[in-house]
């Protein structure tokens, strides 16, 4: 198995709908013990100001915006968010190896880039989606396929789900960096997701890092989830 990432491994999705819940659930957390994702509709609601008050609490965060446009505008778009002092940051792979190239050229030269990942393909599209958006390859074989480019392009990981892990450490090499949702706790409640994984099986499955959201933030005790899935990591990891 490769070397585990240093730092917590846990990445909490802070999905609420406004920053004085986002900040208020954070004040219950510890960025010893694991980090933060800001997606959408936190960032749209709250914006940079958020994120720079997380970011000055000390957490490591994720501003998961999954940028997809032209490659000018990603690249500025990347340094903006990197100046915002943030660990991770995202794109679209099918925005193509000269949008990827250009996010990884912006960042290039700063002190602390943040780490610069790709999403392949959208968990929520099924083959059919992808026939009428004009792919004719399955979902597997395209993430895949996106996986490669990604990590041609200088990408430094994805985001995939646990159960394509194992696939993409084999194509993609030891160093290359896996970011796992849908994770869930064996007595855990489902939600919505269709297909969990649990985090000793994620790990074992060649995960970077997992992001895990309701299981923490609708806990009574969120600390106590949150060590536990620790626990769980630090097992699998022997
Ligand atoms: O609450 P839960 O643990 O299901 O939250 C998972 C987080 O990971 C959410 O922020 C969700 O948007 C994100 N995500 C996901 N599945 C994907 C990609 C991202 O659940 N395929």
């Amino acid at each position: 198995m490769k070397t585990a990432a240093a730092g917590p491994q846990v990445i909490v999705a802070l999905d609420y709908a406004s920053g004085d819940e986002a900040l208020a659930f954070a004040g219950r957390l510890d960025p010893a013990r694991c980090r933060v994702k800001v997606g959408k509709e936190l960032f749209t609601v709250a914006g940079p100001a958020l994120v720079e008050q997380l970011v000055a609490r000390g957490f490591d965060l994720f501003l998961d915006l999954k940028y997809h446009d032209i490659p000018n505008t990603v690249a500025s778009a990347c340094r903006s968010a990197a100046n915002l002092g943030v660990w991770m940051i995202n794109v679209h792979a099918s925005g193509g190896r000269t949008m990827m190239n250009a996010a990884r050229e912006a960042l290039a030269g700063l002190a602390r880039p943040p780490m610069l990942i790709a999403v392949t393909v959208l968990t929520s599209l099924g083959a059919e989606d992808l026939r009428e958006t004009g792919h004719s390859e399955t979902p597997e074989v395209l993430v895949e396929r996106l996986a490669r480019l990604a990590a041609a392009s200088g990408m430094d990981g994805v985001v995939c789900s646990a159960q394509e892990a194992p696939r993409l450490r084999s194509a993609c090499g030891p160093e290359f960096c896996l970011v796992t949702p849908g994770i869930r706790l064996a007595d855990a409640e489902q939600d919505d997701q269709k297909r969990i994984v649990t985090p000793q099986a994620a790990i074992a499955g060649g995960a970077d890092y997992l992001v895990v959201g309701r299981p923490i933030t609708r806990a009574a005790d969120p600390l106590a989830v949150l060590d536990r899935i620790n626990a769980e990591i630090a097992t699998a990891q022997g």
